[in-house]
């Protein structure tokens, strides 16, 4: 099938940027598995826009840099926080039903890191599902949506131009799309992670398949984790967005006592990276930690979907206590991209968690990541949308079939191994043994993968999605937002402006 512009990925700025594409182009949009599925369908908090009275952009801007240890881009970080008033106001009036207060303006949530309450929500805390039903229900006829195609490689001409993807539906059928413009809108990367709050095809499809296609990588060491997943039995079980603490819940030892107290002066409502870090010691030593709800009024009206999933695993909401441990939950880095989505391959893109414009640095500011693909997915069609669109040479060199004794591990023992030695506390002796254990297994590319199962692949890309993340944490010898070093535990000055670059090759900018 031939295409202007093929989308891959189908989140909140997979849609936005098929929506905002001229009606004349055909687009078609591939997601592996179903529209209901992605980390945007599960974002609770909300999407941050300097709206209130005593905000600005500049409050926005300078909020997200703080976050970020100054590692921010200022181009695109200025764009965001200036866009992000119209970009709610335009979903708004298409019908996106955020949450309003009795005067019909925006009730405005607090995050951590913020100075200002600025978090838009809807339906309490299902505010991805909101706009995720919402965009899909704009889609225009133009767009094709075909679910169940998972994308196992992009299609590269002997130029190094893209001209697609070849796909395999549920059936195990290939199919090769041709186009040339092809998005990168694949999302995350948590399930290289044993807990994370993440969408189980958050698998890192898109870091994997662009690395692959020759793209320029960057910030990869930079994962945040969330610090609330609610812990049960030992493993993390959902969300427990930021939101509640911003409604006056607090985090509190096994004797009630508060563990954010003196730690930073926003307490509860530190930076992430701050807060994740306190309660993995606490942790570390075997001691539980506790979400104490009692003093956040109205919980289960203002906390539907936290509250149900509460119950679900049988914690006692009257107690008001809910247990809580750190858990993967976004990457900073990813596909180096400009402020228009273009990569360093020609004809293909990137907008999203996938992405990396350097927004976030090297710790994200709550509610900045919807915002992200809702501002780069409309800027990426606009810029589309100017281009004609000829489909390049279609000469490709032929790949080998993969060895007969292709040997992959599972994929809980590549989470668990990753989670241990590239997770929130990183050291160069276990993230070398880490990289020497994912180098004895092969690349992923270099061999026809069509020949495989989708299972197989997966294990390819989370291998190489950790080997890249490996890569990037080892070369920074500093701790620097979510990037904590035990043996570097200094932010250190002549590190800020200094930026790994991974393309096949690693390479320092
Ligand atoms: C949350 O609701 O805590 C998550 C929101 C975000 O990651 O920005």
């Amino acid at each position: 099938m031939d295409a202007d512009v093929l989308i891959i990925g189908s989140g909140a700025s997979a849609l936005q940027l098929a929506r905002h594409l001229r009606p004349t182009m055909n687009v078609i949009l591939l997601t592996k598995s179903t529209l209901q599925h992605s980390n945007s369908f599960l974002a609770q908090g909300g999407v941050a826009a300097a709206l209130g009275g005593d905000d600005s952009p500049s409050s926005h801007y300078n909020d997200t840099v703080k976050a970020g240890r100054l590692t921010n881009a200022s181009r695109p970080l200025h764009i965001m926080t200036r866009e992000a008033p119209s970009v709610i106001h335009d979903l708004a009036s298409i019908g996106c039903a955020f949450d309003k207060d009795s005067l019909g303006e925006f009730q405005l949530g607090r995050e951590g890191a913020h100075g200002q309450s600025r978090i838009v929500h809807g339906g309490g805390d299902q505010t991805g599902r909101r706009l995720v039903e919402c965009l899909a229900g704009v889609l225009p006829p133009n767009v094709t949506v075909l679910e169940n195609q998972f994308v196992f490689e992009l299609l590269i001409n002997d130029q190094n131009e893209c001209f697609g993807a070849r796909s395999k539906d549920a059936y195990g059928k290939i199919h090769t799309f041709l186009s040339p413009h092809t998005v990168l809108a694949a999302g995350g990367c948590g399930q290289v992670y044993a807990c994370t709050s993440n969408a189980a095809s958050a698998e890192g499809d898109g870091i994997a398949l662009a690395f692959e296609a020759g793209a320029e990588l960057i910030d990869m060491e930079y994962i945040q984790f969330h610090p609330t997943l609610l812990y049960i039995n030992g493993q993390g079980a959902g969300l427990i967005s930021e939101a509640v603490r911003g409604e006056g819940a607090v985090l509190v030892d096994e004797t009630g006592r508060r563990i954010m107290k003196g730690v930073h002066p926003m307490e509860d409502l530190a930076p992430r990276h701050v807060t994740a870090q306190t309660i993995f010691h606490y942790r570390q030593k075997g001691r539980p930690v506790f979400l104490d709800i009692r003093h956040v009024p109205r919980f289960h009206e203002r906390f539907p979907s936290i509250t149900a999933l509460c119950l679900k695993h049988k914690v006692d909401l009257k107690q008001g206590l809910i247990p809580v441990a750190p858990g993967c939950h976004f990457i900073m880095g990813g596909v180096k991209t400009d402020d228009k989505g273009r990569t360093n391959v020609p004809g293909l893109y990137a907008v999203g968690e996938n992405a990396c414009t350097r927004v976030h640095g090297a710790s994200r500011l709550a509610s900045n990541s919807l915002l992200e693909g809702l501002v780069f997915g409309r800027r990426s069609a606009r810029f589309l949308n100017s281009l004609s669109s000829s489909l390049p040479s279609q000469q490709r060199k032929k790949c080998p079939p993969p060895s007969v004794r292709l040997h992959l591990p599972e994929r809980k023992v590549i989470q668990k191994r990753t989670m241990e030695a590239a997770g929130i506390v990183r050291n160069h002796k276990d993230l070398h043994g880490h990289k020497k254990w994912l180098d004895s297994f092969p690349m992923s590319h270099g061999f026809d993968k069509g020949m495989l199962t989708k299972e197989q692949v997966t294990v390819l890309f989370l291998l190489q999605t950790s080997r890249l993340i490996t890569t990037a944490a080892l070369e920074r010898k500093e701790s620097r937002g979510s990037h904590f070093r035990s043996d570097y535990p200094e932010e250190l000055a002549e590190w800020k402006d200094r930026t790994i670059l991974l393309q096949s090759h690693t390479k320092e900018t």
